[in-house]
C-alpha cells in the first residue's frame, strides 16, 4: 500500500502534506467505490431486466420513497463530511502559528531569493530549520510567479505589488524541489529552487556563516566568484558564455567590443557599460534584443557586480 502511495504522489514532507493526502485519498477512494458500485449495478440490471418475450409489458412503477431518500441522504452525508474535513484542513493551512520563523521571498525572472531574520540572504536555496513552523512572506519584482513545493502540497501565487503568505512545518531534515508554476516568460521552466531543511543547530551555523551575505568567499578568485554569481542570479539563463544565441547577448568576446544600440548609437562594452546594464538594463539595449531584463539594483552589491565584470572579461 505504501509503495502505491509513493508511486502516485510525491513524498509527504510536511505536517500539512499528510492531512492533504488523507483527505485526497478519502475523496478519491469513496468516488472509486461509488463508481465501481454504480457500474456493477448498471450491468447487472441491463442483464436482469432485459426483454424476454414479445408480449412482455413494462411494470409502471411510479416511485419508491425508501430508495429515493437513501440515494439522497448518502451523497449528502458524504458531501458534508468532505466539506467539514476540507474546511478543517484549509484552516490549518491558512492560519499561521504565532511562533513561525519568517523568511522573505522575492520572485524575479527567473530566480527565487530568500532573506532571513538576521539579514542573511540566499538565492535559489531556501534554508530552514526542521520541525518548526516556517512562514514565507512573498512578493514579486516583475510578473506573477507561483511558489510550488510538491512535497509540501503547497502552491501560492507570488504577485507584484502585494504580499502573499504561506506556512508549513517540515519535520525531517532533507531537500525538496521548488517549482514556479505560473508561466512567466522564457526562463519559466528553469525557475527552480530547493528547500534545504537543516537540524536546528546546523541551521544556526548556516545563518551565522551567511549573515555577511554578499562578500567574496576567501577560497575564490574574483572571476570564479563572478562565475558562481552569474549562475546563482540566473544571468546565464539569458546570456550564454560560449557565443550561442539566447534571449540576451552572449557574454563571450563582448568585453572591449563595439555594440550598436537600439537608437543607432554605438557603445564600447567596458566596466561602466556592464555595470549600467546590470543596474539599469532598459537604458542601453543592444540592437535586435528584447527589453526584458529587470534591474539588479539592491540585489547585487558593488563587490558582486565587480566580480561578474571580472568573469565577463575572462570570456574571450
Ligand atoms: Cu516564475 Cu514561472
Amino acid at each position: 500500500m505504501d509503495a502505491i502511495r509513493d508511486f502516485l504522489l510525491p513524498p509527504a514532507k510536511s505536517t500539512l502534506a499528510e492531512q492533504h493526502d488523507t483527505l485526497f485519498w478519502f475523496v478519491h477512494g469513496s468516488s472509486l467505490i461509488l463508481t465501481i458500485g454504480l457500474i456493477a449495478v448498471l450491468i447487472y440490471f441491463v442483464y436482469k431486466y432485459r426483454r424476454k418475450s414479445e408480449d412482455e409489458v413494462t411494470p409502471l412503477i411510479t416511485h419508491n420513497s425508501a430508495l429515493e431518500v437513501t440515494w439522497s441522504v448518502i451523497p449528502l452525508v458524504l458531501v458534508l463530511i468532505v466539506f467539514g474535513w476540507g474546511y478543517q484542513v484549509f484552516m490549518n493551512q491558512t492560519v499561521v502559528p504565532d511562533d513561525a520563523y519568517e523568511v522573505n521571498v522575492t520572485a524575479q525572472k527567473w530566480i527565487w531569493q530568500f532573506q532571513y531574520e538576521n539579514g542573511a540572504r540566499s538565492t535559489g536555496e531556501l534554508h530552514i530549520p526542521a520541525d518548526r513552523p516556517i512562514k514565507l512572506i512573498m512578493q514579486s519584482n516583475d510578473v506573477i510567479h507561483s511558489f510550488f513545493v510538491p512535497d509540501y502540497r503547497l502552491k501560492q501565487d507570488v504577485v507584484p505589488g502585494r504580499y502573499t503568505e504561506m506556512w508549513f512545518n517540515a519535520p525531517e531534515p532533507g531537500e525538496s524541489i521548488i517549482f514556479c508554476t505560473e508561466y512567466c516568460g522564457d526562463g519559466h521552466s528553469d525557475m527552480l529552487g530547493n528547500v534545504i531543511v537543516h537540524e536546528q543547530e546546523e541551521f544556526e551555523d548556516w545563518l551565522a556563516e551567511n549573515s555577511g551575505g554578499g562578500s567574496q568567499p576567501e577560497d575564490l578568485a574574483p572571476e570564479e566568484w563572478g562565475e558562481q554569481l552569474a549562475q546563482e542570479y540566473a544571468c546565464t539563463t539569458c546570456h550564454s558564455t560560449d557565443g550561442s544565441q539566447m534571449t540576451g547577448p552572449t557574454w563571450q568576446g563582448k568585453f572591449g567590443s563595439e555594440q550598436t544600440l537600439e537608437d543607432g548609437s554605438t557603445v564600447t562594452v567596458d566596466e561602466n557599460y556592464i555595470r549600467e546594464s546590470i543596474l539599469e538594463p532598459s537604458s542601453k539595449i543592444v540592437e535586435g534584443y528584447p527589453d526584458v531584463m529587470n534591474t539588479y539594483q539592491g540585489q547585487l552589491n558593488d563587490d558582486q557586480i565587480n566580480a561578474i565584470i571580472e568573469y565577463i572579461k575572462t570570456l574571450k
